[in-house]
């Protein structure tokens, strides 16, 4: 892999591939992507983005709430997409997509 390479988030259910560059966080890459991501604060506060990995490794934000994401949902795979950067060349991540953000991506 070339140092500018994208590093590629598997979204599931889908199974969708999508890019993200060095600077993007899960949930910047995802959206920009146009995926209807659930968020709120963006400052890894509220627990919106909150997603699990299923495969490869993120990095998350030491600013993180232990009220947005305890230590057992860490130790159990979860992550906050606002505040979580891949570390390996593909990262597989589920995201539960409510009703109303599939909506508003359809209309
Ligand atoms: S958007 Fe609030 S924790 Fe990520």
């Amino acid at each position: 892999m070339n140092d500018d390479d994208p590093y590629i988030i598997r979204l599931l259910p889908d199974g969708k591939d999508v890019e993200c560059f060095e600077e993007d966080t899960l949930l910047e890459a995802l959206e920009r992507d146009g995926n209807p991501i659930p968020f709120g604060c963006r400052k890894g506060q509220c627990g919106s983005c909150k997603a699990r990995v299923l495969d490869g490794e993120v990095e998350l934000d030491e600013k993180v709430s232990p009220f947005a994401l305890s230590e057992q949902e860490r130790e159990e795979g979860w992550v906050l997409l606002c505040c979580s950067i891949p570390l390996t060349d593909k990262v597989t991540i589920r995201v539960e997509l409510g009703e109303s953000a599939m909506e508003a991506a359809a209309s």
